[in-house]
């Protein structure tokens, strides 16, 4: 036995594992922040200051969004290149996988299969929508993102990111929960079962938490059509003089 373990390919299997938890971290508080508009635009002003850092500097800093946005960009290509392994990498592969999902009909197979689908349309999904955050920090509030999304049309991307990004981070953390998770082999049957119930608990909340949020947004954004770009002041700033 003269061979050196290869480490590599566990060492990309942490990462990947990792780097996606993070991921589906943030898009669930992303959630929760952006779903603000749910309580009224006063709420969501403020959590956009906050992540401006008003709070901490006494005056916003939209960079900081930017910085995050580029952060959370890095994060996303390193988990979609390791993710890229495995992929079916020739039409023969592809034709291959497919006849063996068919011939299996493995309920988990076909998660897999969703997950790589979702996968694929995320990285242009994600990236049209990161481009916009980074580029335009300062572009983000009650009206800004009303605007945005009902005259700006954005609603169409925001809705089929919406169903892509929830499938593909509840089902990922259903898999990192088999994968990493001390499931005894004895109560695997039982804790797959729990766990998948679990997972489609978790995208029924946030598909109805994002669609809500989303028509709302879309009803702000179309009683602002007519001033779109006009910018939401919030009702202790009006009553300042030069803000009327
Ligand atoms: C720093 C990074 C990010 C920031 C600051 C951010 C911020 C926002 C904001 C303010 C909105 C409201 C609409 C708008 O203003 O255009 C929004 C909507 C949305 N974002 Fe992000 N986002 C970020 C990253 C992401 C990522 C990485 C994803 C998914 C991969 C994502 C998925 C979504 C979805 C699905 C919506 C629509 C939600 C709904 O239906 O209510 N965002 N985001």
């Amino acid at each position: 036995m003269t061979g050196k373990l290869d480490r590599g390919p566990a060492r990309a299997d942490i990462l990947q594992s990792l780097s996606g938890l993070l991921l589906v971290l943030f898009i669930w508080g992303h959630m929760f922040f952006e779903s603000s508009i749910l309580l009224g635009k006063d709420a969501m002003y403020r959590v956009t200051r906050m992540f401006e850092g008003e709070p901490l500097f006494g005056k916003p800093y939209p960079l900081l969004v930017s910085g995050v946005a580029a952060i959370i960009f890095v994060l996303i290509a390193v988990h979609a290149v390791l993710a890229l392994r495995k992929f079916p990498g020739s039409h023969r592969q592809y034709r291959e996988f497919n006849a063996h999902m068919g011939a299996m009909r493995h309920p988990d197979t076909t998660l897999w299969y969703v997950q790589v689908l979702t996968g694929f349309a995320l990285f242009f999904l994600a990236s049209a929508h990161l481009l916009v955050v980074f580029l335009q920090p300062d572009n983000i509030g009650p009206y800004a993102s009303s605007d945005r999304i009902w005259s700006g049309r954005f609603w169409i991307l925001y809705a089929l990111l919406l169903v892509c990004v929830h499938l593909h981070a509840g089902i990922g953390i259903y898999r990192l929960a088999m994968k990493w998770g001390p499931i005894p082999a004895a109560g695997s049957k039982v804790a797959r079962r729990r766990l998948k119930l679990a997972m489609w608990g978790i995208i029924a909340f946030f598909l109805c938490l994002g669609t809500a949020s989303l028509a709302t947004y879309m009803y702000i954004g179309r009683d602002h059509a007519p001033h779109a770009g006009e910018r939401y002041l919030p009702a202790h700033q009006q009553a300042l003089p030069g803000n009327t």
